[in-house]
């Protein structure tokens, strides 16, 4: 079985193509390098650089390999730079997939793994979250990967095109080795912030609000395991191959944890004393986001093994102090 992996030098999009090999996959990864890094790609995946939005560039990978199937991280994925550009995300996002998939009807290629997100959703009506549930993004990242959803329905509605679209929660952690992990330019995210203050590299960590209506008014988040989700992609890549239906799938773990216990549990795993300085709210945030993913352990056997705070927070630390600039060499 051949893969074609689209951002597979991002950050989730590395991870499943770890998987994918070590579980004798042969995988093709495209990405144009504007996020991704070309150190995370698996020595053994066959590498083009290149941008989707580029049809020709497309068309010379489909033609050059026999891919069986494609799952696309190829996107950009910050929420706050989707409110100051959202055209960027339009163009990146949306433009990019029609590129793909026109390509792909070409070229007779039917089925699609989507990386998409819990962003779909906005503000949900219910805890936890299910598939069924409103979709209101309140972010231009959550508004395109929800168009990028219907453009996979509608396409597979004319030109018999299968996809399972993944809306993840939270990701988060590293390859247990240390080996690659998470590296974002600028970083956003909470455990990789938190973990910067033990590494040197910052004095503190804020903390966005802590009035919300929660348990200690700090937000919840589910927190899911990159190499969880990495297994995921195998499993929905799987159930098209074995020719079953189009899907949408949540992947979370069901537990939501609030700020202030990620920041609590990273003082104990990296022995640190991690100074918190409350800062305001952060426009946009949800105040609880969890996933019932019962849909995807049924439909797909998905099983997340790693869903102890703990060692998500150690993996990521294993990461983070041995690579304290991600990729970057100096
Ligand atoms: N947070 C802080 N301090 C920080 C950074 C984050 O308190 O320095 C808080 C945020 O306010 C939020 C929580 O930590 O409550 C998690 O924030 P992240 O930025 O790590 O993650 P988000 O929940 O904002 O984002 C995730 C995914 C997005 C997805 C979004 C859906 O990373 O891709 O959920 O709302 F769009």
């Amino acid at each position: 079985m051949t893969v074609l992996v689209l951002g597979g030098a991002g950050y989730i999009g590395s991870h499943t193509v770890h998987a994918l090999v070590e579980q004798g996959a042969d995988v093709v990864v495209v990405d144009n390098l504007e996020t991704g890094y070309r150190e995370a790609v698996h020595p053994k995946a066959r590498f083009y650089e290149g941008d989707i939005r580029d049809r020709a560039f497309v068309d010379s990978v489909f033609q050059k390999e026999k891919i069986d199937g494609v799952i696309h991280f190829a996107a950009n994925s910050l929420v706050g730079e989707s409110m100051t550009d959202p055209l960027k995300y339009y163009d990146n996002n949306l433009c990019g997939t029609k590129v793909l998939l026109s390509a792909m009807v070409a070229h007779g290629i039917d089925k699609i793994v989507f990386s998409s997100t819990a962003a779909t959703y906005g503000e949900a009506q219910r805890m936890p979250i299910l598939e069924t549930d409103r979709t209101e993004p309140t972010n231009t990242y959550g508004e395109t990967k929800l168009a990028m959803e219907r453009m996979f329905h509608w396409t597979g509605k004319a030109h018999g095109l299968r996809y399972v679209s993944l809306r993840y929660f939270n990701a988060c952690g590293a390859l247990e080795d240390g080996s690659i992990g998470e590296a974002h330019d600028p970083e956003t995210h909470l455990i990789p912030l938190i973990l910067q203050v033990p590494n040197g590299q910052r004095e503190a960590i804020s903390i966005f609000g802590d009035d919300y209506d929660t348990k200690d008014g700090t937000c919840v988040r589910d927190y899911i395991h990159v190499t969880d989700l990495a297994q995921a992609h195998i499993l929905a890549m799987g159930h098209l191959l074995e020719g079953k239906e189009s899907g949408i799938f949540n992947l979370g773990n069901g537990v939501g944890f609030t700020v202030k216990e990620v920041i609590e549990t990273a003082r104990k795993v990296t022995g640190h004393p991690i100074p918190a300085v409350v800062s305001p709210r952060r426009a946009g945030d949800p105040a609880k986001l969890i996933a019932s993913s019962e849909k995807a352990r049924r439909v797909l056997g998905w099983n997340p093994q790693h869903a102890d705070l703990t060692e998500i927070i150690g993996s990521a630390w294993n990461w983070h102090k041995s690579h304290p600039r991600g990729y970057k060499k100096e």
